[in-house]
């Protein structure tokens, strides 16, 4: 039997939801990963400081990390770090200053793009955002981009290189991540503009288009950006396999009760979090670059935001592992199908 440790996993795109669905999901990212970036994306959007403090005190109640100082006879000994985001409107420096401290990113949806991207960006107006962009770059928030545009599907993402570049050229020194890329000109981006990252899932790495609708139609394979072709999985694979220092893991985990998926008009998200560290072990070390490993999934991500989690040791092994059938209400991707690779501990 072959062992694998990784250190410190984040997981650096990630829908909690709120409510049952935060109860179900977040216990399953905490238990492995050291922390995640928090999608902003909840119904209302998250879109003050009130709102950011809130949901990050539900999502430690979720996981039994209580963050009330009066309350720590109660904590958990869980160490997990919900690093939040705030969904991007056009914001005073002031007000980005006040909250500066409660986030790490800022997220852009072009609107009506994905799942309650309704408020989202409707025009990409430089002099309208350039003052938010601007006080960004300068307090060190994160920008990171929904990348599509609303052309055809297949296409949505390349097409909006032309706004990654606008945003890169016009902000140098501002951060931007290409969240969930899924293409090569994507991953052709990264060298061009010094300032812009990718996040990748674990699925974009695993599948095609053929997968999702090539047979049968696999609603639990339905996702934004959808997974394209193969040559676009294969530039994916080559940057996460090399552990690009500028691409991280990102799992996109984005769970949908099953009447919403298995519906006519299915939700788009696939839901990973539980599976994402097996399944990327069982990738890497499929390729050889079991080594390579511990960058995707964390280092990399500490530098490119400068983060500092607490101490967590996972070891997983080439052991086959069942996935569950259902996570509460939620189907995992490879429900009731064995994967390679199972986690035998986490310290
Ligand atoms: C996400 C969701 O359900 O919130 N859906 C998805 O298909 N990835 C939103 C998103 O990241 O696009
Ligand atoms: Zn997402």
């Amino acid at each position: 039997m072959k062992t694998h440790t990784l250190l410190m996993p984040l997981d650096m795109h990630l829908h909690l939801r709120d409510g049952v669905m935060l109860e179900t999901v977040a216990p399953l990212s905490s238990y492995s990963f050291s922390g995640a970036l928090v999608m902003p994306n909840l119904v209302p959007p998250v879109i003050t400081l009130e709102a950011v403090v809130a949901y990050k005190h539900r999502i430690n109640h979720a996981i039994g990390k209580l963050d009330d100082p009066d309350e720590e006879a109660l904590m958990a000994d869980d160490c997990f770090e919900p690093y939040m985001s705030l969904f991007y409107q056009n914001y005073t420096r002031a007000f980005l200053s006040t909250v500066k401290d409660e986030i790490v990113a800022i997220k852009l949806y072009p609107a009506g793009i994905t799942t309650n991207s309704e408020g989202g960006v409707k025009s990409f107006d430089l002099d309208a955002m350039r003052p938010t962009l601007e006080a960004m770059s300068d307090l060190g928030i994160v920008l990171s981009v929904h990348g599509e545009t609303d052309g055809f599907v297949m296409d949505r993402e390349a097409e909006f290189m032309s706004i990654y570049e606008m945003l890169a050229v016009n902000f140098p020194k501002l951060k931007i991540v290409m969240e969930h890329i899924t293409t090569k000109a994507a991953v052709e981006m990264l060298e061009r503009y010094e300032n812009l990252f990718a996040t990748i899932t674990a699925h974009h790495l695993l599948i095609t288009l053929d997968d999702v609708a090539g047979g049968m139609l696999r609603p639990h394979l339905f996702c934004k950006p959808i997974a394209k072709r193969p040559e676009d999985r294969e530039a994916l694979l080559h940057v996460a396999l090399e552990a690009h220092p500028k691409v991280m893991f990102g799992s996109d985990s984005a769970p949908h009760p099953q009447h919403k998926k298995e519906a006519c008009g299915c939700a788009a998200g696939v839901f990973t979090a539980p599976i994402a560290l097996q399944l990327l072990c069982e990738l890497f070390d499929k390729h050889g670059k079991l080594e390579n490993l511990q960058a995707f999934i964390s280092d990399n991500a500490q530098n490119i935001y400068g983060l500092c989690p607490e101490f967590k040791e996972v070891v997983l092994s080439n052991r086959p592992f069942l996935v569950p059938e259902k996570y509460g209400d939620v189907i995992p991707m490879f429900a009731g199908e064995h994967i390679g690779w199972t986690i035998e501990s986490v310290n």
